[in-house]
């Protein structure tokens, strides 16, 4: 059998095509006329176990992806596939309940095309949940992190072919990606709630499956506080668009090879499920302080 790279994927003649600046123009658009011309100020994209808070929004318009042009299904479990546009603690919002991940097939192109989408219709600010693995010792599992920085060595990223000098630079800086003004509001937010917030790297690793205790040892010496199979697109998108970024880890369960235990999604799940009420109260805190 002759190997030919799965079709979704960019290959180093790069045969995939990129998105032009006129399909996220489409999509915004329908989004646009399906909504009533709503403008967000913050997209939300909600990772494991925090997807409800998208039932929460008020007065609530449900666009699903499958409905857009340009956009694709999410398939993770547990991800509804649809955007929720209205108001929450006051603030116009636009939530993603269900992500892209590259582990689904994805480009990383591909996974941060909503955020682009976003950005047209006129949000100015990410706000970014996830579930990773904990790799630093010092802490325990069912912590919140504050993303601080990220390392990213796989794959190609998001900004991967021709620029869109619509959205930004072709060399876009990276430097404070996680914008201090949020990191600040975070801190606050968390220490006016006595929230224990941690505060660290997350490293991306493409999955699905989890990474070796090696991996998890490489990471550690790398600098890496937390890994995980997401996030890392979106913001790259999103920084490069000019938005500012908020990214907040779920330290779901202690990463590979740290306790003498395999690693489930369930676990992960349970993880999620337990930290709902408190990452919940915490992100819409954040959220009301903008
Ligand atoms: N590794 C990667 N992704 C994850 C993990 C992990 O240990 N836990 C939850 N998401």
């Amino acid at each position: 059998m002759i190997y030919t790279a799965h079709p979704s994927r960019p290959t180093a003649d790069d045969a995939a095509p990129h998105f032009t600046y006129a399909d996220y123009c489409e999509s915004a658009d329908v989004l646009a006329s399906r909504t009533q011309d709503f403008c967000p100020e913050a997209l939300l994209i909600l990772g494991s176990g925090l997807g409800f808070l998208g039932d929460r929004v008020e007065e609530a318009i449900f666009v699903d992806y499958g409905s857009i042009p340009h956009f694709r299904p999410s398939t993770a479990p547990g991800h509804k596939g649809r955007f929720v546009f209205g108001t929450l603690r006051g603030k116009r919002v636009a939530v993603m309940q269900g992500r892209m991940h590259c582990y689904e097939g994805y480009t990383m192109e591909q996974a941060a095309y909503a955020v682009r989408v976003v950005r047209l219709l006129g949000a100015k600010t990410l706000f970014v949940t996830n579930a990773a693995g904990c790799v630093n010792t010092d802490w325990s599992a069912g912590e919140l992190m504050l993303i601080n920085d990220h390392i990213k060595l796989f794959d190609f990223g998001p900004l991967y072919g021709p620029n869109l000098e619509e959205f930004g630079t072709r060399f876009p800086d990276m430097t404070t990606v996680y914008t201090p003004r949020l990191q600040s509001i975070a801190r606050e937010t968390a220490k006016a709630q006595n929230i224990p917030l941690r505060e660290g790297v997350y490293m991306y690793f493409p999955g699905p499956q989890f990474e070796t205790p090696a991996e998890v040892r490489a990471a550690r010496i790398l600098g890496a506080d937390a890994v995980g199979m997401s996030t890392v697109p979106e913001t790259i998108a999103a920084a490069h668009c000019g938005m500012e970024v908020m990214g907040v880890t779920l330290l779901a369960n202690m990463a590979a090879g740290v306790l003498p235990q395999p690693l489930s999604g369930a676990e992960v799940n349970a993880a999620a499920e337990a930290s709902a009420p408190v990452f919940s109260e915490f992100i819409l805190s954040c959220l009301e302080s903008l």
